[in-house]
């Protein structure tokens, strides 16, 4: 789906899908002269890292092993508490391997930083992480970001994996959700 199908749902398109798969191809070239000897296992975040995960496994130019892991954090409304619970676990053992952990946005942080630890005490041989998109004025920890897309402002947006109520994932595009579709101030 294009942004056009959308009528006003989005106030803004941030990076369309064209520049998405362009810094992707730049983001892959990097991963591949990181990990010479080895490639990483590629985990994704469920649902919203499906997008990414997709395009930057068949941009990279070595067998990229997947493997999925679903968790939830729980806290007060939408905002990210932290305290995360695994839904789903990785398939694999990840004892001596190297990870990269594939994920569309950072917003607090919170998770990822909770993520990495935890991938880190199952005794992987490095914990490395990939996102889409980051918002550096939201963080709330420090999180070692080693590929990073695009840096973008505190705002909601949806597209290439990112849902509202589990709409939008479809969409081509990263946008700014109209205010409107949520029921906020225009
Ligand atoms: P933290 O705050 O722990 O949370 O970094 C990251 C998770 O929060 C969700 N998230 C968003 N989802 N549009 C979305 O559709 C957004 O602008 C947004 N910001 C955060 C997302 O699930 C991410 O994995
Ligand atoms: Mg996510």
């Amino acid at each position: 789906m294009d942004s056009t199908h959308l009528g006003d749902d989005l106030s803004v398109v941030l990076h369309t899908e064209a520049e998405l798969l362009a810094r992707l191809g730049e983001l892959a070239r990097e991963i591949e002269a990181d990990y010479t000897e080895e490639p990483p296992l590629l985990v994704g975040v469920l649902k919203g890292a499906v997008m990414v995960m997709a395009d930057l496994a068949r941009e990279l130019r070595f067998h990229a092993q997947m493997d999925w892991m679903a968790v939830s954090s729980y806290g007060a409304g939408t905002k990210s508490s932290g305290v995360v619970k695994i839904l789903k676990d990785l398939d694999a053992d990840i004892t001596g391997r190297d990870v990269l952990i594939v994920e569309d946005i950072i917003d607090s942080g919170l998770t990822l930083a909770w993520l990495k630890e935890n991938l880190e005490s199952r005794g992987a041989k490095s914990v490395r992480i990939c996102t889409m998109l980051r918002k550096p004025k939201a963080l709330k920890v420090e999180v070692d970001v080693a590929y990073v897309g695009f840096d973008i402002p505190v705002e909601f947006v949806v597209g290439y994996g990112l849902d509202y109520a589990e709409n939008y994932r479809n969409l081509r595009d990263v946008a700014i959700l109209a205010p409107h579709v949520y029921g906020g101030e225009e």
